[in-house]
């Protein structure tokens, strides 16, 4: 169990409980006054800027991009707005940063940057230049020096965080916790911090590969699932202003095993290519893997393929991966697998200005997804020219006479429609 921190008062997160209750109806929404940090994936996915007085926590992996987006972040917003913003760098030293910094572009004069990890300094900075914007990178290595737990644990990290939250929405400085997602079996991760702040970004993507994405898997202020996407070049992370057409970029039309799906993340629709392959197992026990989507998904759409069409799915290993590093977590996506994955299976290569979108349920029936026209309409921009979608999503699409749509009760037709040539 957790050891109890020694403090004078029991800390708060929320704001001063010594204001009297105020009538709803005359609080003044503050909507307006978001600050923007012009780096517009990154604005984009908190709702639209930085609302004063919030927490973000931003976490992924060491080496992902963290420090360089919000370093790209700090400094286009002091230079836009020419307000000062603290960049509090306990990780690396000031001229490590500096170095960064010069590979990022010119830095503004009002970026202040500290190295710091003792808590009550960088509270008394904050305090004293009462800057526009805080980040702190990262949380896991700032200590409160009268707790008796070592710098890095979950007392230590709880205590920081809590205290800079009640510091943010006491004087509505914005602060910025960069967290490491650490190895799995490790406690101490952002993960705990989760509940304390108002926006939880995650950075997600293959170290290994140029693309990054950012989600909001909590926002206040926000729609949850909203994604940035951002390029790792030479000068830093670059803004990718159409998603869709990356994730495409690569796809080799034509052949089996492929299906383009139209996901929605957050507010805005994506098209993703899901791929499949299908091949017969040499040992036993067949294989299941699955990446960038949820293993146990995957294995269910296999028995329904198996038990409602007739595929025979237990003898063949299955491979599903979904081009580009992206994650997805949409039922939406169970059509356009159930198509991949037939296609590899068939031998038979889906057509290529095809898209498909539909939850697919145990009785082998194709659902309705949520805001379909949006969809659409992203796979008629791309230039698709065909919809494969769940049939009572029909009531709600007018007809429209650049791209087809084929409604479908069922996989089974859903299939034919697909894999006829
Ligand atoms: P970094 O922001 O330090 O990751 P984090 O703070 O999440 O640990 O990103 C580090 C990686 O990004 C590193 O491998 C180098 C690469 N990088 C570039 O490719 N271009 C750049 O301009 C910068 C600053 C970093
Ligand atoms: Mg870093």
């Amino acid at each position: 169990m957790e050891e109890v921190a020694p403090t004078q008062r029991r800390y708060q997160t929320g704001p001063s409980l010594a204001q009297p209750p105020t009538a709803l109806l005359e609080v003044e929404a503050c909507e307006d006054i978001r600050v923007k940090t012009g780096i517009r994936e990154f604005d984009r996915i908190l709702g639209g800027g930085i609302v004063p007085g919030s927490v973000i926590l931003v976490g992924g992996e060491p080496g992902i991009g963290k420090s360089t987006l919000l370093l790209q972040a700090s400094n286009r917003l002091s230079s836009q707005q020419d307000t000062t913003v603290l960049y509090v760098s306990g990780e690396e030293s000031l001229r490590q940063t500096k170095l960064r910094a010069e590979r990022l572009g010119p830095t503004s004069r009002k970026l202040l940057i500290v190295s710091e990890a003792n808590l009550e300094q960088i509270m008394a900075h904050i305090k004293d230049l009462s800057p526009q914007l805080v980040v702190i990178d990262s949380i896991q290595i700032v200590y409160k020096p009268d707790l008796e737990s070592a710098p890095g644990s979950v007392s230590q990290l709880r205590e920081s965080a809590g205290e800079l939250t009640y510091l943010a929405k006491t004087t509505g400085i914005p602060i910025v916790l960069v967290g490491h997602v650490t190895k799995e079996g490790s406690i101490a991760g952002p993960r705990v911090l989760e509940h304390m702040v108002d926006t939880v970004l995650y950075f997600e993507g293959e170290k290994y590969q140029n693309y990054r994405v950012l989600r909001a898997v909590k926002n206040r202020f926000g729609a949850t699932n909203e994604i940035g996407v951002f390029e790792m070049t030479e000068a830093g992370l670059l803004e990718v202003a159409n998603p869709s057409q990356i994730f495409l970029a690569e796809r080799s039309v034509g052949n089996p095993g492929s299906m383009v799906v139209p996901i929605l993340e957050g507010t805005r629709p994506i098209l993703v290519e899901v791929q499949a392959l299908v091949s017969p197992a040499n040992f036993g026990v067949p294989q299941r893997r699955a990446m960038g989507i949820d293993y146990n998904r995957v294995s269910l759409l296999l028995a329904v393929l198996e038990k409602r069409v007739g595929a025979a799915m237990g003898k063949y290993d299955v491979f599903v991966n979904i081009a580009g590093g992206i994650k997805v977590e949409e039922p939406a996506t169970d059509l356009g697998l159930c198509i991949a994955c037939a296609s590899s299976f068939k031998e038979i290569p889906a057509r290529p200005g095809d898209v498909a979108v539909g939850e697919v349920g145990l009785g082998g029936e194709v659902r309705a997804v949520a805001h379909a026209k949006a969809r659409i309409a992203e796979a008629k921009r791309l230039g698709f020219s065909r919809c494969i979608i769940g049939k009572s999503n029909l009531k709600n699409l007018a007809a429209d006479a650049e791209i087809e749509i084929v409604a479908c009760a069922t996989v089974d037709e859903a299939l034919d429609a697909a894999l006829s040539s």
